[in-house]
């Protein structure tokens, strides 16, 4: 049975720095110890709006970056889009303010033994993950890829640092205001077949990720696909974040996405499901 992150721990983080970049907040928190563990694709769970906040439920965010600089004083970097109420609290907060994080949550993306030559397909701040990872793969000899997509300019994330960590790298936005106009499903099976690119790793939206995983099942490659499907929790406790997975065994399961993801294999998960239990699944 799947179990929570165990390196996770709930640390009272201080805001360092946040700092408005195009739609999105880049906030810095000091998280002593829990920096150390985490790995590209875990993400954080925030307790929003302060004591005496109605908002009981903790919000997840991605984990843009993290780094232990020794003697339990490590840092954890989220990009944040003002959204609803938490998430444009926690924009509000200013340096030297406390917020509640349960930190590192969830799986993180596989990193392959061998050098491959690696394609990272992110969607608005879906970006946010994919620039440490590209770090870690190039250490590893990987060549790097990567394809932003968002809406408009200005909900694309990709700092000038960030570029440097890829090979190429690819915008498409769907009202043309930079990169190409349209889609990143546009551009991908062009990249995949000219760069001959042995995995997809991805994260963005539901309907992003599931024409990623198509593209590449067309291809015969995996998508390591970070799932973004609502969590109340984040813990594995309260079952509100489970999706439809095919196991090896051929069996459909209701996974949590909070412990058995966000990162999983894009063609082992029910896309279509539209938040039903599919029939033949396990247990239903
Ligand atoms: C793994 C993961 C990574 C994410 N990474 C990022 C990131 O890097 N940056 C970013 O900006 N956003 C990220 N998000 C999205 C972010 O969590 C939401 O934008 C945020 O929770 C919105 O909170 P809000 O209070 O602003 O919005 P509101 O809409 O006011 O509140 C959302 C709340 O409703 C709950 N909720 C909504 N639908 C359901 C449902 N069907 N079942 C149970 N509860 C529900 C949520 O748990 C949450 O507590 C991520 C989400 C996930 C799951
Ligand atoms: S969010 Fe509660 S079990 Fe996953």
């Amino acid at each position: 049975m799947s179990k929570i992150n165990s390196a996770a721990v709930q640390v009272q983080a201080e805001i360092m720095s946040n700092k408005k970049v195009g739609a999105y907040h880049h906030i810095v928190f000091h998280v002593g110890s829990a920096a150390a563990a985490a790995r590209p694709g875990n993400f954080v769970a925030i307790a929003v709006g302060g004591e005496n906040s109605p908002m009981i439920l903790r919000r997840a965010f991605a984990i843009y970056r993290a780094s232990d600089r020794g003697n339990g004083s490590g840092l954890i970097e989220l990009v944040i889009a003002p959204f609803g109420g938490g998430s444009r609290w926690l924009t509000e907060q200013g340096v030297g303010k406390f917020v509640d994080m349960i930190a590192p949550l969830g799986t993180a993306f596989g990193i392959p033994k061998e050098p491959v030559r690696a394609l990272l397909v992110g969607g608005g701040y879906g970006s946010a993950p994919l620039f440490g990872l590209s770090e870690i793969l190039k250490a590893r000899g990987c060549r790097v890829d990567m394809v932003l997509g968002a809406s408009s300019s200005n909900k694309i994330y990709a700092p000038l640092e960030g570029k440097r960590s890829v090979s190429s790298l690819t915008l498409t936005t769907d009202d043309g205001s930079v990169g190409i106009h349209g889609r990143v499903s546009d551009v991908l099976p062009g990249i995949i077949d000219e760069n001959k690119i042995d995995i997809v790793y991805s994260c963005g939206p539901m309907a992003m990720l599931q024409a990623v995983t198509e593209i590449a099942d067309s291809f015969g490659i995996m998508n390591q696909a970070a799932v973004e499907e609502s969590m109340a929790c984040g813990i594995g406790v309260c079952m509100t974040c489970v999706i439809p997975v095919k196991g090896d065994d051929g069996v459909i399961r209701m996974l949590r996405s909070c412990i058995d993801g966000p990162v999983m294999d894009g063609s082992q998960v029910i896309w279509d499901s539209s938040r039903t239990i599919p029939e033949g699944t396990w247990g239903a």
